[in-house]
């Protein structure tokens, strides 16, 4: 079978060097949704930790247990242990996945705290793996980790994770992953965060121009058709890297035996920007100060210029929940906070959406009726 999988060794091979001779035995990585980071960690880093000499790494996804991710970090634990060892990954294949450029904001429904046994249990779980290790390299990668900021039902597991990974030996390596930036901010760099000062925070590198040649080889050695890569590329970068839309794309143009890039983006494109499709919910499922500031950047104001403050109060709210909005559309990876501390936005399909339907700051309207 084909392997979709673009693989980047050397990205491997400099994160292992950082955490196992150069320690930086902690690192956590910052990056928006779909660039690519739980595909990188599962099929390029553990892989390359195990030839390396990583004796064994354990991987754990807060999100798999939302309410109560610390059964989740007891789960992944004991299946990391020897006797229950055995779960590999699959090939890559055609990804005819739904086509999601900045995901809903994951939320637990019903957070619960962790029982003080849940947390011994852990710990013993912890101390289990750590005494089989016996001195041994050894890899934990923790990802979507920013969950752990998202309740407040979270901050015992919170602390005792930390105490655990305090205590591991030198020889245990940690990588955080985590793609709501503000949240992922919460936990390492606040003074009082549970993880401030903990890992060195390290910006996930997106998938650059070889990324899209390697999807346009696979296409060719399926179909026998040459495409040209220069579209494809233009359209990745217009998605914002967003790894999963361009894969989703040339899968069709696989199953459609085609090199019409155009074509096929212009029916996706139909399902992000038709009626019902994704940037009409992405834009329903914001609250009106997200938009107001969304609007704003789209026109190139200043947020919190006299005008925009102006703004604000006529729809009803104020300068602290415009900060919040901010946050809110970072963490749906809608904007980016770039280095010299300007706000981007990252989904330009979004903002040709708003253009075609005449969406303005001005045309917003503030709630006529009161909530019940
Ligand atoms: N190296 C790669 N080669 C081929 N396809 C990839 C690669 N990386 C990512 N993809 C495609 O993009 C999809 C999304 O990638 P992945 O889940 O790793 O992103 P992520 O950054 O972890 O996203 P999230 O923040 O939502 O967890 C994958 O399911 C796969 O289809
Ligand atoms: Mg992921």
């Amino acid at each position: 079978m084909i392997d979709w999988h673009y693989p980047r060794p050397e990205l491997a091979h400099e994160h292992l060097a950082r955490l196992f001779d150069q320690g930086l035995s902690r690192l956590a990585f910052f990056g928006r949704r779909r660039i690519g980071k739980t595909e990188y960690l599962q099929r390029d880093l553990i892989p390359a930790a195990a030839e390396k000499g990583v004796v064994n790494t354990f991987y754990c996804s807060l999100w798999e247990n939302k309410d109560q991710p610390h059964l989740a970090l007891i789960r992944a634990l004991q299946d990391a242990l020897p006797s229950q060892r055995g779960k590999l990954r699959g090939k890559a294949g055609l990804n005819l996945g739904v086509i999601d450029f900045s995901a809903e904001v994951e939320r637990a429904d019903r957070p619960r705290p962790a029982l003080a046994n849940e947390l011994t249990l852990a710990s013993a779980s912890f101390q289990q793996w750590v005494k089989h290790l016996d001195g041994r390299p050894g890899l934990i990668i923790l990802d979507e980790i920013q969950h752990l900021a998202t309740s407040t039902a979270f901050t015992s597991f919170a602390a005792a994770l930390r105490t655990m990974l305090d205590m591991a030996p030198p020889n245990i390596a940690v990588i955080f992953t985590g793609s709501s930036l503000t949240d992922l901010q919460r936990l390492f760099n606040d003074q009082k965060a549970p993880f401030f000062n903990f890992a060195t925070v390290v910006d996930f590198p997106l998938l650059e121009r070889p990324f899209v040649d390697h999807l346009a080889r696979i296409h060719r050695e399926i179909t026998g058709l040459t495409m040209t890569t220069a579209r494809l590329w233009e359209l990745f970068d217009r998605s914002g890297r967003n790894a999963q839309v361009i894969t989703g794309l040339v899968s069709q143009m696989v199953l459609r035996k085609s090199v019409d890039i155009d074509a096929t983006w212009a029916d996706i494109e139909t399902e992000l920007t038709g009626a019902g499709g994704w940037c009409e919910r992405a834009w329903a499922d914001l609250l009106l100060s997200d938009q107001a500031v969304y609007l704003l950047l789209l026109e190139g104001q200043e947020l919190f210029s006299e005008s925009s403050l102006a703004l604000y109060d006529a729809l009803g709210f104020s300068r602290g929940s415009a900060q919040q909005a901010i946050k809110r559309l970072i963490n749906r990876s809608l904007i980016i906070r770039n280095g010299h501390g300007r706000y981007e936005r990252i989904v330009p399909i979004l903002d040709q959406w708003l253009k075609l339907t005449g969406k303005t700051s001005q045309t917003l309207t503030p709630p006529t009726a009161h909530a019940p």
